[in-house]
């Protein structure tokens, strides 16, 4: 046997070949139509503009991209408002990767990493497991899922790091408000550096929001992630930012490799910010779609969380992997929550009205079935 061995850290994390893809759906069920669920997408897809903008980039691309993302830097500025600067901001490829840089650049062996589950703690975890640092736990109020500062700070030591923070939250849908972040950043050492995991912020509406962004204007240990993979629609470009004092985001942007960002990424990037009417739009639908879906549980009777997202987790009459199966058996594709240690937990993603109604049509079915 080799004496090669791998980063031991890497041991509880495998290939992501056993998960079930639209076209695995398609191909072991045979159904005629997928229903993509799961993944929080927007099914309005994105601006034409950035289609536009791909075309008229993808004929170059035996050339390398532009050395410096400053023009995207630029775009997501003017997108954001807020007097935000260029060295405010970061880009990754995804807000997957926004957090591994932030991770990267921040996190040693040995540091602590606070995270509140149930959140999205698969991704947090093989983001700050690798490099060597510690999880721990200090869970949101059960049922509720209300964020509590009080049980952070509990736990925040000397070996604390990073304090993630997904808000809204995944897979809950609920928020963390501007008081309860308040209460957190107010008694946080300063050797702490609080991730604000924001990918879904479009679709809140609930006026006690936090203003993450004052907090880094204000120079605070923060990082905001967010990503074109939700309102901007771009969820197969892989493309994401985050926004920081400049001192954090200089040194995460110091992790960059050559050419980081590809040439489609940039253009797309660039032309979805231009267009904040076709984000307005898809906003407004997907949170028309959340609401309708909403009433339709309501009169199901079934248990399930107000969502600040474009996706709703809701508590399965029947154990969730049964429910699952059967739903898979039809074409639907959502996210069971056993790995959260919710095993009546399923999420679905707001889709276009008529997979909303095409999966509320199955789900009555399915629950008819079993319980007549
Ligand atoms: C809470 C949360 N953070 C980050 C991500 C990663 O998004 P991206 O597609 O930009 O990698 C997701 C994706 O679903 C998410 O739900």
């Amino acid at each position: 046997m080799s004496k090669l061995r791998h980063n031991p850290h890497l041991e509880p994390f495998t290939r992501q070949d056993s998960l079930v893809s639209p076209e695995d759906l398609r191909q072991r069920q045979g159904v005629e139509k997928v229903y993509p669920m799961g993944n929080n997408e927007n099914p309005l897809g994105p601006s034409p503009r950035v289609v536009e903008a791909i075309n008229s980039v993808a004929p170059t691309l035996s050339y390398y991209p532009e050395y410096s993302d400053i023009a995207l830097r630029q775009a997501i500025c003017e997108a954001l408002g807020r007097g935000l600067a260029p060295e405010q901001i970061f880009t990754g490829c995804s807000g997957f990767e926004t957090l591994e840089l932030i991770a990267r650049a921040y996190l040693a062996p040995g540091d602590e990493v606070i995270l509140s589950p149930p959140t999205f703690s698969g991704a947090y975890r093989k983001v700050a497991e690798p490099l060597g640092a510690k999880i721990i736990e200090a869970p949101l109020a059960p049922d509720t899922f209300q964020y509590r500062p009080e049980a952070v700070l509990g736990v925040v030591n000397d070996a604390t790091k990073m304090i993630m923070l997904c808000n809204p939250n995944n897979p809950t849908g609920t928020i963390t408000t501007a008081q309860s972040m308040g209460a957190l950043m107010r008694d946080l050492p300063d050797h702490v550096l609080v991730v604000v995991d924001e990918v879904y912020h479009h679709f809140v509406d609930a006026p006690d929001f936090p203003d993450s962004i004052q907090y880094a204007l204000d120079g605070r240990n923060i990082a905001i992630a967010h990503s074109f993979s939700k309102a901007y629609g771009l969820a197969g470009m892989r493309l994401g930012y985050g926004i920081a004092k400049p001192e954090i985001a200089n040194a995460i942007a110091g992790l960059h490799r050559g050419f980081h960002q590809n040439k489609l990424a940039l253009a797309a990037g660039i032309a979805a910010c231009q267009d904040q009417a076709h984000v307005r739009r898809c906003i407004d639908y997907l949170r028309g779609e959340v609401a309708w879906l909403s009433s339709r549980f309501d009169r199901l009777d079934i248990k399930y969380w107000k969502s600040s997202t474009n996706f709703i987790m809701f508590e399965t009459p029947i154990p969730a992997e049964d429910l699952n199966r059967q739903l898979h058996e039809r074409g639907f594709l959502l996210r069971t929550q056993t790995r959260n240690n919710m095993p009546f937990g399923m999420r679905v993603s707001a889709g276009t009205r008529e997979s909303n109604q095409a999966f509320i049509a199955a789900l009555e079915e399915i629950l008819d079935r079993a319980f007549t």
